[in-house]
Formats: C-alpha cells, sequence, structure tokens
C-alpha cells in the first residue's frame, strides 16, 4: 500500500505510541483519523498535525464500547474520504499477581475481576469491535486492499504480574493469524507487532532504578522510541504480502 493513498484510523491516539503513529503517518503521506478518550488530547495532537502532509482528524471514543466503534468507524470513513487502514493502538494495564499471600499478616491478596474485565475490554474486546467493524465496512464499500495492524507486547509470551494483560495480549497475535486467513480472501491484510519496553508515558512514571533493572535484561541495554515501533507499523502497512505474523520490536528481549 502507498501511504500517499492509505487512509488510516488509529486508536489511542492521542499519547505514547499511538500519538507517534499518527504523526509519523500524516507526515509520511497517509490520511489519518484517530480516537482516544480525552477531547483536550486529541485537539492537542491535531493542532501538531495542522501542517502536515496528510489530513488529521480526531474523534472521542472508547474502543470497549460497541456504539462507539460502530460510529467511530463510520465518521472516520466519511471523514477521510474512505478508509483502508485501522492500527489497533488503544491500551491499558493493570498489574498484580493472581494471588499474593501477604508475608506478615498471612492475608491472601487476588487480583480482582474487576482488573482482569478492565484490561481484557479494552485490549482484546477492543481490537475485537474495530477490527469487526473495519472489515464489514471494507466489505459493504467493496475497499480493495487494506490492511489491520494489532499492537500486542513481548507481554504475549506470558509476563508474571500481568495475567489479565499477557492474555488480551496473546488472544491478539492469535486473532491476528486468524483474521488474516478469514479476511484474505476480502484482500484485507492483518499484522501484530509487540514491542518490549518503549519510552512513552507508562515507562516515563517509573521509578529510575526500577527502569534500570528492567533494561538491564534488553540486549540493546535501553528502550524503543516510539518512532522505532514506527518503522514496523510502516513496513506492515506497506508491504503488500505481509500477513498473519507478529514483529516483535523488543531489543532482543525475547530471544
Ligand atoms: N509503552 C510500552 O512499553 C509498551 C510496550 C508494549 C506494548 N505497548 C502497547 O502499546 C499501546 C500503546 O501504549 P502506550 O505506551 O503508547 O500507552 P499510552 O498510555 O501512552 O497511550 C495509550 C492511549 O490509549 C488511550 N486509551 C486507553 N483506553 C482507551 C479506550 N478504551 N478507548 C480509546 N482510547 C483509549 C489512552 O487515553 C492513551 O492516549 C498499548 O496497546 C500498549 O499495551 C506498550
Amino acid at each position: 500500500m502507498d501511504l500517499n493513498s492509505a487512509k488510516i484510523l488509529v486508536t489511542g491516539g492521542a499519547s505514547g505510541m499511538g500519538r507517534a503513529f499518527v504523526l509519523n503517518l500524516a507526515k509520511d503521506g497517509a490520511d489519518v483519523a484517530f480516537c482516544d478518550l480525552s477531547e483536550e488530547g486529541i485537539r492537542a495532537v491535531e493542532a501538531e498535525a495542522a501542517d502536515l502532509p496528510g489530513k488529521v482528524v480526531g474523534f472521542t471514543a472508547n474502543v470497549a464500547d460497541e456504539d462507539d466503534v460502530i460510529k467511530l468507524i463510520s465518521d472516520a470513513h466519511e471523514a477521510l474520504g474512505g478508509l483502508n487502514g485501522l492500527v489497533n493502538n488503544a491500551g491499558i494495564f493493570r498489574d498484580g499477581l493472581l494471588v499474593k499471600k501477604d508475608r506478615e499478616t498471612g492475608a491472601i491478596k487476588k487480583m480482582s475481576l474487576k482488573n482482569w474485565n478492565m484490561v481484557i475490554n479494552v485490549d482484546l474486546t477492543g481490537p475485537f469491535l474495530c477490527t469487526r467493524e473495519f472489515a464489514a465496512k471494507m466489505l459493504e464499500t467493496g475497499t480493495k486492499g487494506s490492511v489491520v495492524v494489532n499492537i500486542s507486547s513481548v507481554a504475549r509470551h506470558g509476563n508474571p504480574g500481568q495475567t489479565n494483560y499477557s492474555a488480551a495480549k496473546a488472544g491478539l497475535v492469535a486473532d491476528t493469524k486468524l483474521w488474516a486467513q478469514e479476511l484474505g480472501r476480502y484482500g484485507i491484510r492483518t499484522g501484530a507487532i509487540a514491542p518490549g519496553f518503549v519510552n512513552t508515558p507508562i515507562l516515563q512514571g517509573m521509578r529510575p532504578e526500577v527502569l534500570e533493572g528492567m533494561l538491564k535484561a534488553v540486549p540493546l541495554r535501553r528502550a524503543a522510541e516510539p518512532h522505532e515501533v514506527y518503522q514496523a507499523v510502516k513496513f506492515i502497512v506497506e508491504c503488500d504480502y505481509f500477513t498473519g505474523r507478529c514483529i516483535d520490536v523488543d531489543g532482543g528481549l525475547t530471544i
């Protein structure tokens, strides 16, 4: 796909990697729609993108809400005069051990059902709803050649403390494979990216000594910058023979 003819929707585009995807795609000539929860963040990214070659338009939408997603796909399609790409980027985490025994009191702490559901709703149900509505729009409009990029995580391999997040991110890679099989006949490609540690507000909020310890496990000894993950997004969008695979952009963390 030529980025100059790309019309791409990015979810969670007001912060971190999503913001970098929106701005870089527009810099490379694509027209971009994006959604997020905060109106303020959306307007800030739109303002930043004002002078870029591609058009950028933001919408308030919760990817875990079916009605929001149905409206979002329709609004994005209308605003860009078509749609042929989707980046499922919006994501959250609510870390905690499945169960934990307090050394002193013996009290058992459990991961709450609320924290399980919150993460599954945003990180797995969100991409399900967005991809379903996007694919339906591709069929309805007879769009030839389109692409879905799912942002997974190294946690897809199973990361202690992330029962909810690991399940969602592994499920997203499984769906990337089966969507490639189900949707290939309609000319819809799917790809996933599993980043390791990326320099976004999540990481910037960590205690420096904790971060330093985590980065020691990375062969490249540093976190990725968002634009380095964007390079994988760009590859998946541009390479018309790529589908059903996950690219690990993790500095060698999972070798
Ligand atoms: N930062 C990392 O180290 C890292 C590593 C691997 C994977 N990831 C994944 O990359 C993606 C982006 O992460 P980030 O670090 O840029 O996070 P971030 O918190 O900076 O940005 C995520 C954006 O998604 C938005 N969002 C959250 N819930 C939403 C919802 N229900 N509907 C719409 N928008 C919603 C947030 O408001 C925010 O703007 C996530 O899926 C995350 O799991 C991040």
